[in-house]
């Protein structure tokens, strides 16, 4: 049976991780994959987390199925976080919120929920987007196209192209956005573009569905939020995904969710037992340490706060390495304008470089960063920002 099944080329994020992991240089910089790192260049567990867990340990007396929708109670916080305590329960008669494994669980949920709504529709995302929105949205066998989004030499985003290419989205139609901090590119949507998307999806009648896995790590938790709230505020529909892993550091664990607002009630009750039977013909249950972790912190005012200043803590890391890197690059005498990575936001942001550049990078600095030049800026600490800085001088010399 499985003779014919051939190899894969390595996912070019998980291929990275494995090569830096073998690699014996010293100076070896790993600005591959989205993990958040300190100025130790460790991923640490945060002490909210921590004490959520120790906590866990004493009280949970029980390990029993939480059901394929998750936990009600982490559902509620989730949908609080995401959307504010005000929307969340303005909306409760015609949203729902599910507990999913990791925001890429959400993802799938969500593609193969509209799957079953509008089997034919096209999924229009971002040019460029995730590696893996590709895989995770289209292999629920949705029909992908892409939009104009970024321009890689002006380091802005192309937002008269990308409103064009929307206009010609209607009713049958999703539009993928990134809610903030946009990976790969870091350039986000204003407050002023976030309203003109609004005002166009209420003309042309698409769903609009965000992911936003970078909540808090931009510009703060409701700051990031705030794109997505507007269009929760006056849209009749609207999926949002969002994920754990990042702002609350528990990758491994696997803790998301999707929430989705529905016209009305008697529609939301019709597709929560969708989205139920969905996810029991998937993973049928969610696994539950790491959303009980949230869950815990949400609901305990002195842990929030904790949570709440450590996230604020690493937020503030990326925005100082940001300036660090454009300054020292500056100082180097490189002849390239970086000052757009101080205006970017979250882990990423594209060098600009040339797919042979980078490849220098990698090969011969062990400077290890994906093809397409994106770096995961959280990687960057005094410790290696010579290395980076020497190497970047040299491969662009
Ligand atoms: C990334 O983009 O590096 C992260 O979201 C991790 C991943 O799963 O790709």
């Amino acid at each position: 049976m499985f003779e014919s099944v051939s190899a894969l080329p390595a996912d070019p994020i998980l291929g990275l991780m494995a090569a830096y992991r073998v690699d014996s240089n010293a100076h070896k910089i790993d600005l591959g994959v989205g993990v958040y790192k300190d100025e130790a260049g460790r991923t640490p567990v945060m002490q909210a987390v921590k004490q959520a867990e120790a906590r866990l340990v004493q009280e949970q007396d029980s390990k029993s199925y939480v059901g394929p929708t998750g936990s009600a109670k982490y559902n509620a916080h989730i949908a609080e976080l995401v959307l504010g305590k005000d929307l969340a329960v303005r909306l409760s008669d015609r949203r729902v919120t599910i507990q999913t494994p990791g925001g890429c669980g959400g993802l799938r949920l969500g593609a193969e929920f509209i799957k079953r709504a509008a089997p034919d529709c096209r999924v229009l995302v971002s040019d460029p987007t995730w590696a893996n929105h590709i895989p995770l949205l289209g292999d629920a066998g949705l029909n992908i196209e892409k939009y104009p989004y970024y321009d890689q030499q002006s380091h802005e985003v192309r937002f008269d192209e990308m409103m064009d290419y929307l206009k010609s989205a209607g009713p049958e139609d999703v539009v993928l956005l990134h809610g903030c901090c946009h990976n790969p590119c870091g350039a986000d949507l204003n407050q002023e573009q976030w309203e003109a998307i609004r005002d166009l999806a209420l003309e042309r009648g698409f769903l609009p569905f965000i992911d936003m896995a970078y909540q808090g790590l931009g510009d703060g938790l409701d700051a990031d939020a705030a794109g997505l709230r507007l269009l929760a505020e006056s849209l009749p529909e609207l999926v949002v995904v969002n994920s754990c892993s990042k702002n609350f550091g528990i990758y491994r664990e696997r803790a998301g969710a999707i929430t989705v607002i529905f016209n009305d009630s008697q529609n939301r009750d019709a597709a929560n037992s969708q989205l139920a039977a969905i996810a029991r013909g998937i993973w049928s249950m969610p696994p539950d340490h790491g959303a009980a972790i949230v869950e815990t912190i949400l609901s305990d005012a002195t842990l929030y706060a904790d949570w709440d200043a450590e996230l604020t803590a690493v937020r503030k890391r990326i925005n100082r390495t940001r300036t660090q890197l454009t300054d020292a690059l500056k100082a180097r005498g490189i002849d390239r304008d970086f000052s757009f990575i101080t205006r970017e936001k979250g882990m990423f942001s594209f060098l600009g470089i040339k797919q042979e550049e980078v490849r220098q990078l990698v090969d011969d600095y062990s400077v290890y960063l994906v093809d397409s030049s994106r770096i995961n800026v959280a990687g960057i600490n005094d410790g290696n920002i010579d290395h980076l800085v020497d190497s970047l001088s040299r491969v662009l010399r």
